[in-house]
């Protein structure tokens, strides 16, 4: 055998040691963003049905909710709100005692060690269910714009660390610049969702969220999935306008597109690990299927492999518990 000539790529995983050395690509607890729903009322806290182990929570649990997060050492969190009522301009999500504004407060009085970050769009808030303002069966951009910008404001006033506006409406984050630093948030930095696919992985959030189209789809505005030079220009013009952080979302059928934009792009890049990838593994888990603790870290590093800083994860309370072990 001595006269063959080939590589012995092999040398370096001889031992678990060998390979710890030579690992390229590290999970780490700051690198994780749970997300939490919060709902009016009092004492509730329901598993959402297509989403095993995620509650929506009132805001008497919530301090709960989020002292549990720091004790497994994930220190951010997204706001996502699911308020009683809804109407066709989204006014709960501009009020300054909106279900999340409320939460922000909260959270910020009582763990102000967390990073809140708060998910800046109307679907939840809208009796239509769609991210802007319609009119006459068409969603007006420009003027979406204007209630967006009030509603990243109030966010800020309430204590938000982080802007993460989601709406993909074309300006939004020169509007939501414009808007926070006239009122003095000049050092609030806007996470855009600047790549963000019109995609089937989102069906248990709508259930988390009840904030479903009542008619139409979001293709009008969210991506085609076909399309992989529209994300470059997409994540182009939110660079410009002023992005700080730049969302891909989803995650795992996107990881290309992640690689493409962490290439071209000097920002922190965020994996949003949406609510289908999330359900999938659950379903698959349950019955025995798949090794859940395994699957989870081993995508989740895939993500950072491809490009991702950060990832917004409802495994990020399991994932920060599964570091330590
Ligand atoms: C709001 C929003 C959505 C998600 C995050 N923000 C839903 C949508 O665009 O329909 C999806 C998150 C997930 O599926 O986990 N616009």
């Amino acid at each position: 055998m001595a006269e063959l000539d080939f590589k012995r790529h092999r040398r370096l995983r001889r031992t678990e040691s060998m390979r710890a050395l030579v690992r390229e690509t590290h999970l780490r607890k700051d690198d994780l963003i749970f997300p939490i729903f919060v709902v009016e009322g009092e004492g509730v806290k329901n598993e959402v049905a297509s989403m095993p182990g995620v509650y929506q929570v009132s805001l008497d649990y919530l301090t709960e909710e989020m002292n549990e997060l720091t004790r497994v050492g994930v220190r951010s969190v997204i706001v996502f709100g699911v308020p009683n009522e809804k109407d066709e301009v989204g006014s709960q999500a501009y009020h300054e005692e909106g279900i999340v504004q409320r939460s922000i407060r909260l959270i910020k009085e009582e763990v102000p060690s967390l990073t809140v970050i708060a998910d800046t769009c109307l679907c939840q808030y809208t009796d239509h269910g769609h991210c802007g303002i319609v009119r006459e069966g068409d969603i007006d951009n420009d003027e979406s714009l204007q209630y967006i910008t009030r509603t990243a404001v109030t966010q800020a006033e309430a204590g938000a660390d982080i802007i993460a506006p989601s709406n993909m409406m074309d300006g939004f984050v020169t509007a939501i610049r414009k808007g926070l630093d006239e009122a003095g948030y000049s050092q609030i930095p806007i996470m855009s969702y600047a790549v963000k696919y019109a995609s089937s992985f989102y069906g248990p959030f709508r259930d988390a969220a009840h904030s479903s189209p009542q008619f139409g789809d979001r293709r009008a505005y969210q991506m085609d999935p076909s399309n992989r030079l529209e994300a470059i220009r997409e994540a182009e013009s939110d660079v410009e306008e002023g992005a700080d952080f730049l969302i891909v979302k989803p995650a795992l059928a996107y990881l290309d597109i992640m690689r493409e934009v962490k290439d071209r792009f000097n920002l922190p890049l965020v994996a949003y690990n949406v609510s289908g990838e999330y359900s999938m593994i659950k379903a698959a888990a349950r019955n025995g299927w798949v090794n859940e603790q395994e699957i989870v870290l081993e995508k989740l590093t895939a993500m950072k492999r491809a490009g991702a800083d950060l990832i917004v994860t409802y495994f990020a309370k399991d994932a920060a518990k599964w570091l330590d072990e």
